[in-house]
């Protein structure tokens, strides 16, 4: 790998300019001309329902879901956060296959909720943190308040890099610290020192700035106009010189280093269907060790099988494009009909399977029937491939034929019924179910388990990887089962 590599994320709530933000870095990149093109697309999503809206999105995301680029000799990795509105497992995962992140924030609305979830678990995941203020061409809270806001809500400190000379109508331009200023329009910096003193007092304690970024414990802060593009080259200028590079990854057995030279990869999202004329599902893996070579031979560590990487895809701005290699850090797109899985670990033969690509226990429960019996297969068919893309989840009760669908978000149900319908020909009704959570069930103690599946036997399912789940009426239940089952562990999540 001669160039470095570096894969992050922009995360933010809605609206803080995540969108304009990504453009307007690709165009300064030069790996889009114009911007306007993926905003374009996103604008003519607003004028559809919330569900056509996904389906869009699901149309359009090959494109901007990983977005590949190159700035002053640094290769970057963009992927994506899904813009639903519901926090979905998919952002979660994203987080997952990235080394650095990101974070909008509109300078007149401070930290806002969603903004909040994402750096929690960016926090969970030692995922470093870069803080973008937008929008200081409108008005905007006083740039002390926002640095104030960030530490008491994130509980990380927030230092400064460069600063605003007011904001909206009365913005001057910005100060940098060490690109000494930018000036808007023709002021004369000496006019604003009382504004220089107070950038001073916010900047100081920044001896170790870029270490304690690395390690998680500050966030550089950077004001800037994503629409503007003020302070946007200050931003790219720090990712270049101190976002992360890919490190390493852990596995079950180790943790295995991304200068390693043997191909390691994990599979972080699968897409479906993106091109509606063949059924084809796109696997997206992200290369944690070596270099990835077209056509070779690599070890799917869950099946054992061995499977040629063939037609594997990069992702550009605005296209995507058959390569021929690929580097730690780089997402991938391969090709297949079913048998890869979210989670799935390739390598060159060692038998190493990467951890913390995690399953939630959905929050929404409801209990899926089909208009018409005969249709039984296409159903399974179609709720088995969502379910492996990570759309639902589906639970089969031990004691009964039915199947429930667990989700995140309402629209996730909306979204499979018409999926459904479009892909699978199959017309489904939802009815209402009384599970409030499941939590997946293991132990030491095989006859531990077999005695709670006979006893609690009705609250029993399986997933759709087969593994066993208990059906959670409610906590006290919980509680309950778990009094009496001491040895057997209730988990939130699936690995
Ligand atoms: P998102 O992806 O985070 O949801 O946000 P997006 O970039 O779509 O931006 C949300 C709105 O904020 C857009 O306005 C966008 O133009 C505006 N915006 C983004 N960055 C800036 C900035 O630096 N300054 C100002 N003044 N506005 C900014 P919109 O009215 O929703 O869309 P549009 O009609 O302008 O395209």
């Amino acid at each position: 790998m001669n160039q470095a590599h570096k894969t992050f994320a922009i995360i933010s709530h809605p609206d803080a300019g995540k969108t304009t933000l990504t453009e307007q870095i690709l165009a300064i990149s030069g790996a889009i001309k114009t911007a306007g093109s993926i905003k374009a697309k996103k604008t003519a999503r607003h004028a559809t329902s919330d569900w056509m809206e996904m389906e869009k999105q699901r149309g359009i995301s090959i494109t901007t879901s990983v977005m590949q680029f190159i700035y002053q000799s640094t290769v970057f990795n963009l992927l994506d956060t899904p813009g639903h509105a519901d926090f979905s497992e998919d952002t979660y995962r994203t987080l997952t296959a990235v080394d650095s992140a990101i974070m909008v924030i509109d300078a007149a609305k401070g930290v806002e909720p969603r903004t909040k979830k994402l750096f929690e678990i960016c926090c969970q995941r030692k995922i470093p943190v870069i803080t973008f203020i937008n929008k200081i061409d409108r008005n905007a809270q006083e740039p002390l308040t926002l640095l104030d806001d960030i530490e008491k809500q994130l509980g990380i400190k927030a230092i400064p890099v460069n600063w605003p000379i007011g904001s909206g109508q009365t913005l001057k331009g910005i100060i940098h610290k060490e690109h000494g200023s930018t000036i808007v329009s023709n002021h004369n910096l000496a006019d604003y020192d009382d504004i220089e003193m107070e950038f001073e007092l916010a900047h100081t304690q920044t001896e170790s700035l870029d270490e304690e970024y690395q390690l998680g414990q500050s966030t550089p802060v950077f004001f800037g106009s994503a629409l503007r593009q003020l302070g946007m080259e200050d931003l790219l200028q720090y990712m270049v010189t101190n976002a992360p590079a890919p490190t390493s990854a852990p596995t079950e057995h180790r943790d295995i280093q991304a200068s390693e030279t043997k191909f390691t990869g994990f599979v972080f999202k699968i897409q479906a269907n993106m091109n509606p004329k063949h059924r084809d599902r796109l696997a997206f893996l992200r290369i944690c060790s070596g270099t990835f070579r077209q056509g070779m031979q690599v070890l799917q560590v869950r099946t054992g099988k061995k499977i040629a990487l063939n037609k594997a895809l990069l992702f550009l701005a605005d296209s995507r494009s058959l390569i021929s290699s690929a580097d730690a850090g780089d997402i991938i797109g391969i090709y297949n009909h079913g048998g890869i899985q979210i989670g799935d670990s390739f390598t060159e033969g060692e038998v190493a399977s990467f951890i913390g690509i995690p399953s939630f226990a959905p929050e929404l429960f409801k209990r899926i029937q089909i208009k018409n019996p005969l249709k039984a297969k296409h159903l399974q068919k179609g709720l088995k491939q969502l379910s492996e893309e990570g759309a639902i989840q589906i639970f089969k009760p031990t004691l009964s034929n039915t199947i429930i669908i667990g989700a995140i978000g309402m629209l996730q149900f909306d979204v499979v019924a018409h999926r459904l319908h479009h892909e699978y020909q199959v017309d489904c009704i939802y009815e209402a179910s009384p599970i409030q959570s499941v939590r997946w069930i293991d132990s030491e103690s095989q006859s531990s388990i077999d005695q709670f599946m006979t006893q609690y036997a009705s609250y029993v399912a399986f997933d759709s990887f087969d593994r066993l789940v208990y059906l959670m009426p409610n906590h006290a239940h919980l509680r309950l089962v778990k009094e009496k089952y001491p040895d057997l562990y209730f988990h939130q999540t699936r690995e």
